[in-house]
Parts: structure tokens; sequence; C-alpha cells
């Protein structure tokens, strides 16, 4: 430290405040893997087709397992993934738009993987349609 200069120390402030976050949530997501159990990623079933076609009346059970597919293979690249129960289903929105903003995912696979998040962030609630 003695030979760094005030500005390199700032920066190196900086860079350590950055990552604060990236390693609190690597440390949450440690911790749910060992305590979240097998299934933290679930698969989708019909009852949930049929929850989330309340919502979007389109959506196929295909749709969500093609969602949850892309959801493992896309986004465990950076961390570990975390189960759809870890946000409400609201809050998955903004947090895939953000993610998807550090790296290159096509706008329909993007939608895809929120669609999943969102349906099996809970398995009993019903699916509210966003106010627009
Ligand atoms: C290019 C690397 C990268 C990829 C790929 C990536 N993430 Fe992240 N993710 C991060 C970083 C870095 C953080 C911690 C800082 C932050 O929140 O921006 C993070 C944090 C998170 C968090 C916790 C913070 C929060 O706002 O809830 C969630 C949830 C998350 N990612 C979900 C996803 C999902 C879903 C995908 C796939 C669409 C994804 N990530 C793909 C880098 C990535």
């Amino acid at each position: 430290m003695r030979y760094l200069s005030i500005r390199h120390r700032l920066l190196l402030g900086t860079e350590l405040a950055r990552s604060v976050p990236a390693l609190a949530s690597v440390f949450l997501v440690a911790l749910c893997l060992s305590g979240c159990g097998p299934g933290a990623i679930p698969e989708p079933t019909a009852a949930d087709q049929a929850r989330a076609s309340e919502r979007w009346p389109e959506v196929t059970l295909a749709d969500l397992t093609a969602g949850r597919t892309l959801y493992v293979q896309k986004c465990s690249g950076c961390h570990s993934l975390y189960p759809p129960s870890f946000r409400a289903a609201e809050a998955w929105v903004p947090v895939v738009d953000k993610m998807a903003s550090k790296f290159a995912l096509e706008a329909d696979q993007k939608e895809t993987i929120a669609r999943y998040l969102v349906v099996m962030s809970t398995h009993d609630a019903p699916l509210a349609r966003p106010a627009d």
C-alpha cells in the first residue's frame, strides 16, 4: 500500500466495493444449493402450465420446459442457478432484463426464460396479469 499512489488506492477501493455484491450473491447461492435440496430448478408440470395459461393463453408445457432448458444453459455461466422461488413472480422480469444486458441473449429466449421463472416462482398462487 505504501507504494500505491492515492489514485491507485481509490481505484482499488472502488473495485473491491464493486465485487462485494457479486461475492455476496455467490455466497447466497452456495448456501441455497446446500440447503434447498434437489428440485431447486423444478420441472414444470401440467398444473404449472394451467396456471401459466391464465396469463399467457397460448403457452404450452413444452414452452415452459424449453424455458427451463434455456435457463440452465444460458444463466449458469457466471454464477450458480438461483431457484425460481428466490424471487417473487413480478421481480423476475427486471432481473432477467438486467442479466440479459450482460451477455448476448436473443429476445425470444429472454422471454421464454422469464416466463419459466415467473411461473415457477410459486406453486400455488394464481398468476395475475400485470397492470398495463
Ligand atoms: C455474463 C455473466 C452473467 C450471466 C450469463 C448471468 N448473470 Fe446473473 N449475475 C451476474 C452478476 C455479475 C451478478 C451480481 C451483480 C448484479 O446483480 O448485477 C448476477 C446476479 C444475479 C442474480 C441476483 C441478483 C438479483 O438482482 O436478484 C440473479 C437472480 C441472477 N443473476 C439471475 C440470472 C439469470 C436469470 C440469468 C440468465 C438470463 C443470469 N443471471 C445470467 C452475472 C451474470
